[in-house]
């Protein structure tokens, strides 16, 4: 890939990193993307229905099973090259957050520790009226009940409609505010307000990067735009940034 001596510098030069993810670095895991079809049972289902409270009130069984099958897709798949990338270069410079929209765990399963989940995780459980976490459930009956106070457990995710963690919201918007450089993969930059990010790095002056291998309605606004798999193209940034240019 070919990728700028300017922004190689930039780059090493950089001593706050920080990273939006979205679903595409996922991808070379075999997760598939929250906008590509989905697959077999689940091809019928949009998951913008089935990713909602009202879905779950309509249908609890429906959204429960449809989780459980992302859930053991997530426990079968494994980090790929990219999320290892990010979690090496955690360690290698002195500030690196890593902001994602994915509920997969695979970033914390890389080796990332400072990563804020913007949209939750779905590994993780709570129940759906007064939002008790569980570690552990029966499935004798589905959806499962919370042992606290009997309502339908779900997963502890951000449904469409439902306000993001706040606290996590204000980190990510500051990090992105402070950044020496701000990069943005594998996310189709549609969905709020995770979107807002890049573009509020730039007012700040915070050179801002993108890689998907698609454009998105931001691409435009970017320093500069990498369009590669993310599996590919960060473990060749690490090489750059390292110095040594070797793709481990
Ligand atoms: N490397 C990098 N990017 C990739 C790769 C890859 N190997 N493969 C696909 N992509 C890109 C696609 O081009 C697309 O732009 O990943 C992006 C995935 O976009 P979406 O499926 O829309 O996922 P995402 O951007 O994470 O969605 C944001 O929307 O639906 C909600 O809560 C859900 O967190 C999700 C949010």
């Amino acid at each position: 890939m070919n990728i700028p001596d300017e922004l190689i510098q930039l780059l090493q030069k950089a001593r706050k990193v920080v990273a939006l993810t979205g679903a595409g670095i996922s991808a070379e895991s075999g997760i598939p993307t929250f906008r590509q079809a989905q697959t077999g049972l689940w091809a019928q289902y949009d998951p913008e229905e089935l990713a909602t409270r009202a879905a779950f009130q309509r249908n609890p069984r429906l959204v429960w099973q449809w989780y459980a099958w992302r859930r053991q897709l997530v426990q079968q798949a494994a980090p790929n090259p990219g999320h290892l990338a990010l979690a090496e270069w955690e360690r290698i410079v002195p500030e690196f957050m890593l902001i994602t929209q994915n509920v997969d765990g695979l970033h914390q399963r890389a080796g990332s520790q400072n990563v804020i989940e913007l949209h939750g995780n779905l590994l993780r459980v709570k129940c759906f009226d007064h939002d008790h976490t569980v570690p552990t459930w029966e499935e004798d009956e589905i959806p499962p009940r919370c042992g606290q106070c009997g309502s339908y457990l779900r997963p502890d995710v951000v449904w469409f409609g439902e306000s993001l963690p706040a606290a996590g919201l204000h980190t990510a918007v500051t990090a992105a505010r402070t950044a020496d450089i701000f990069l943005s993969i594998g996310t189709s930059s549609l969905v709020q307000p995770a979107a807002s990010l890049a573009l509020e790095a730039k007012s700040y002056r915070v050179p801002i990067v993108e890689i998907n291998p698609q454009s998105t309605p931001l691409t435009s606004a970017f320093n500069f735009v990498l369009a590669g798999p993310a599996g590919e193209v960060l473990p060749e940034l690490m090489g750059r940034v390292r110095g040594d240019g070797v793709m481990r």
